[in-house]
């Protein structure tokens, strides 16, 4: 499986999860074509990819109006029509409905969202791999 991850990150939490996702998958055999600001995708890694996985974190009241931050760069993403599609967001107390607003968004992209996973920004280690273990088992 080829992956493109597109990751939008204001401390480094999200980041740090695409980089340990991306590492993980790498060891189970799949390759990634890129992995880039959302802000700035490289189109030929996005059409190099079977899978785009977009990445963010959750912005809101922390237990009200949660939602992704830079979904109007998600929604400015070129077509990834024909690609699936995994989004993840990473949180600090409850994501409320985040991954859905990501689902929304990258099903008008003409993307086929196949999954999405929530991840603690405390427990990035543990949450990257089982995240990716779910992916490799999913995906074949
Ligand atoms: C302004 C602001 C609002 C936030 N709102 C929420 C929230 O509503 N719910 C939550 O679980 N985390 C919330 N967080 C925590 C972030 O989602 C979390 O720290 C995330 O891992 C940050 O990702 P990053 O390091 O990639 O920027 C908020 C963070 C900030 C800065």
């Amino acid at each position: 499986m080829k992956a493109a991850l597109l990751v939008e990150s204001l401390t480094g939490n999200t980041w740090k999860a695409a980089e340990m996702v991306a590492g993980h998958l790498q060891d189970e055999g799949w390759s990634i074509t890129g992995l880039d600001p959302l802000r700035k995708p490289t189109h030929s890694a996005l059409q190099d990819a079977d899978l785009v996985m977009i990445g963010t974190w959750v912005h809101g009241a922390f237990i009200i109006g949660q939602a992704p931050w830079a979904i109007g760069a998600i929604n400015a993403l070129p077509s990834i029509g024909g690609k699936k599609v995994v989004n993840f967001c990473t949180f600090a107390l409850n994501p409320g409905r985040t991954l859905g607003a990501m689902e929304k968004a990258a099903t008008r992209l003409g993307g086929d969202v196949v999954g999405g996973m929530a991840l603690h920004r405390s427990k990035l280690a543990a949450h990257t791999e089982e995240f990716a273990a779910r992916l490799v088992g999913a995906l074949v």
